[in-house]
């Protein structure tokens, strides 16, 4: 049965497609997760952006784009990308973001960062007043440096947690970029740049899923309607 979320979903990646053919990117940054699916299942459809590259922000999607006969470049050969498009966990009313639910935020935030317009897609679930109010922050972490980092954490007074595969692997979640996952919950309200600065000093933090200032729009997917966020215009 499909639920509200998923026809929301599919809205805002139905929009999404939309944006993105008429913006025609000559590089075009993706993303990962069950919303970027649904934009890669209505994209090959269309048979456009047949000229267009893409940049990947995992195997899994670089895979699909591949498999559908799209041109997909490596990351480490581009220094800039047009367009970005992605999914996300957590937006709040600034439209900074938490993201890495689906364990690939490192690469997500690089080609994001490179990116000349970020548009994000999500469903009416994922907009919250605070960020963190409903999932932790994940922070990818060199696996060298895991039990340090782990220790610091705590000591910091976050809680923390190791990501576990749910199934198909016993152990830890391993990212594309060979790191492993610490899901952190700070124990009280936070300032998203502040908190991500801190985070990153630690040695052995490779990146943090807290994205501040790096989204230009946010499609907002309901069951009946689409919302486009934009930075300042909310
Ligand atoms: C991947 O690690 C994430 O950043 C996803 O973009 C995010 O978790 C959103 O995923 P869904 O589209 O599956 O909700």
């Amino acid at each position: 049965m499909t639920s509200s979320i998923d026809v929301a979903k599919y809205k805002a990646a139905e929009e999404a497609v939309k944006r993105i053919l008429n913006l025609r990117p000559r590089i075009l940054g993706v993303g990962t997760g069950s919303t970027v699916d649904i934009f890669l299942d209505l994209l090959v459809k269309r048979r456009e952006l047949v000229d267009a590259k893409f940049v990947c922000a995992s195997l899994y999607t670089a895979q699909r784009l591949a498999e559908s006969g799209f041109n997909v470049m490596q990351l480490s050969t581009v220094d800039g990308v047009d367009v970005y498009i992605d999914g996300a966990d957590e937006v709040d009313r600034e439209l900074n973001m938490i993201k890495g639910g689906g364990g690939a935020s490192t690469l997500e935030k690089i080609i994001a960062y490179a990116s000349n317009y970020r548009i994000y897609m999500v469903d009416y679930t994922k907009l919250v007043n605070r960020l963190g109010e409903k999932h932790a922050i994940p922070v990818e972490v060199l696996p060298e440096a895991l039990n340090i980092v782990y220790k610091r954490l705590r000591e910091m007074g976050f809680e923390a947690t190791i990501r576990f595969a749910k199934s198909g692997k016993y152990g830890y979640v391993i990212s594309d970029t060979r790191g492993v996952i610490i899901d952190v919950r700070p124990s009280q309200e936070f300032n998203a740049r502040e908190l991500a600065q801190t985070l990153k000093s630690i040695p052995g933090v490779v990146e943090t899923g807290l994205f501040v200032d790096m989204a230009d729009e946010v499609i907002v997917g309901y069951p009946d309607r689409v919302e486009v966020l934009r930075k300042n215009r909310i």
